[in-house]
């Protein structure tokens, strides 16, 4: 098979969150089972050139915007031994200091990436079998394919979206779908109406994202259980039900390759489920680099749990338990890191407060950054990671953070709700691997922390085989990836 991711985010290049490693692990994961795959994403003024290897132009063409002709250079490279096409138009889209949230019209940009995605494998005689596209972000493309490019020379290709986030929808204007060209037909019918709304047609609220799911070949979504969610509510429920036999749910995996602890370079020590003493020297580490107290070898090592919560500061990730966690982790003797960045001003003005009011003392800190470097080794040092998220498509912090022998305390949603088991809970001892709470009021992550806290002080043989057993589950890509390929064959067409 030959694959083509089309992605906003490619990990650690172009990253944000985990969309940017769920494309990097799945395009490896492919590549090793001997299939072709390539990532085309925009060539961001911010993107992390230090990681691209063997980059070089390979062509020069031009894309259609607003009744122009945009010249247009397209580069190939690797990152992590996976191939990546990086287009780059000459005008202003993609410039700026952050993957996202440029001064320019980020909706129009990406109507823009996707089409001259298309434009770049026609130009150049691309045939895949498969074009992989994610989010609303380039959710159109489905469109920009069936409007415009199918019946010439691009034959081939059959299109896949996954889901990431339903949250995100890509709303948009007649208006801006003409200037990439499309001519309203494809979305003005009735039955495959795209607009964000199911009664009616509003030109000014389109959805980028349902004209994906209406006109991709197969949709997927990131986790069985949000899979379910998403057919229950949501204003996409009903365009689900309707297209629910091209709907899957495939859980995510990471990237093991990625995420090491016995290979990690940015670890102060290796370790891994066997040998795994290097934990404690990369959580003394942290404590001693972040000015934590360092727990007092007298009274034991199992006294002092450190907590980290590594995460967008948005409100879908439980602002409130967040701000409640680091508050009550500090009542209870323990200690908390939370590294996240906050894309709206008034979050991050909260944060900022909270990290005003804790950062000098010796158990709380707040870190308002993205920091790829910090982020594996306070994984690293962890006993706990925190996700108590209002709803999660599937969470890739909880996986990550057991790969590293943090044993996760989740809310039970979505993803999470796949991965992690309750310890205390006996229904599936085999299984068990973390602390599971419901509600989203402060009692119910309160009873979760208090539970976890006394399983760690009061059962210290039982918590290492917890650490070994958390670090023993599989949760790669090799789990998963051979659920994506035989839908890419289930659907590709034999040329
Ligand atoms: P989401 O995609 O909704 O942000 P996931 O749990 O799927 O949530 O993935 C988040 C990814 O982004 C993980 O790899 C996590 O480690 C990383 N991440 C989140 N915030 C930060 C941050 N401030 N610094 C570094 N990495 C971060
Ligand atoms: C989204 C979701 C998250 C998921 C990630 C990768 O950002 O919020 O739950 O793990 O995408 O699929």
């Amino acid at each position: 098979l030959h694959v083509v991711h089309v992605t906003a985010e490619m990990a650690p290049i172009a990253k944000v969150g985990g969309l940017g490693d769920v494309v990097t692990g799945l395009a490896r994961a492919c590549l090793s089972r001997g299939h072709k795959v390539d990532v085309m994403l925009p060539f961001y003024e911010c993107i992390q050139r230090h990681y691209i290897k063997d980059l070089m132009l390979i062509s020069t063409y031009s894309s259609y915007f607003n009744g122009d002709w945009v010249p247009t250079n397209a580069y190939r490279g690797e990152v992590s031994g996976i191939p990546v096409i990086l287009v780059e138009p000459s005008n202003n889209f993609f410039k700026g200091q952050s993957v996202y949230g440029g001064s320019y019209d980020e909706l129009e940009a990406y109507l823009f990436f996707s089409r001259t995605c298309l434009e770049w494998m026609q130009v150049t005689g691309t045939q895949p079998d498969i074009i992989h596209v994610h989010e609303w972000q380039t959710g159109s493309l489905p469109l920009l394919y069936w409007d415009m490019y199918h019946d010439l020379s691009l034959k081939k290709p059959r299109i896949v979206l996954t889901i990431h986030n339903m949250e995100h929808y890509g709303e948009c204007r007649q208006e801006q779908l003409s200037k990439c060209g499309l001519d309203g037909s494809i979305y003005a019918t009735e039955d495959k109406a795209i607009d964000d709304r199911t009664i009616g047609h509003n030109p000014e609220r389109l959805s980028l994202l349902k004209g994906g799911i209406v006109y991709s070949n197969a949709v997927a979504t990131v986790s069985p259980t949000y899979l379910k969610e998403t057919l229950c509510s949501g204003w996409l429920a009903s365009t689900l039900i309707r297209n629910r036999d091209k709907y899957y749910g495939i859980l995510n995996g990471i990237d093991t390759a990625m995420w090491n602890p016995a290979t990690d370079i940015f670890l102060p020590a290796a370790f891994d489920a066997d040998k795994f003493q290097g934990k404690k020297i990369c959580k003394h580490f942290v404590q001693r680099g972040l000015g934590l107290a360092l727990e007092d070898s007298s009274s034991g090592i199992h006294q002092v749990p450190l907590v980290v919560c590594i995460t967008r500061l948005v409100a879908q990730k439980g602002l409130h338990l967040i701000t409640y966690a680091i508050q009550r982790v500090e009542e209870l003797g323990g200690q908390m890191v939370v590294l996240g960045k906050a894309p709206d001003g008034r979050v991050e003005k909260e944060f900022e407060g909270l990290a005003n009011l804790h950062n000098q003392g010796s158990s709380i800190r707040i870190l308002l950054m993205y920091s790829e470097e910090l982020s594996h080794m306070l994984y690293a040092a962890a006993d706990m990671v925190l996700v108590p998220s209002m709803y999660e498509p599937c969470g890739l912090a909880q996986m990550i953070g057991m790969r590293y022998g943090a044993v996760p305390i989740v809310r039970k949603t979505g993803g999470l709700a796949d991965t992690v088991f309750d310890i205390d809970d006996g229904l599936q001892p085999e299984l068990a691997n973390g602390f599971l709470f419901e509600g989203i009021d402060h009692g119910s992550l309160n009873l979760a922390l208090d539970r976890a806290f006394s399983y760690y002080r009061e059962k210290p043989s039982e918590w290492t085989a917890t650490i070994q057993k958390v670090m023993r589950v599989d949760n790669s890509w090799n789990k998963t990836a051979g659920k994506y390929i035989d839908l890419y064959n289930s659907i590709r067409v034999e040329w």
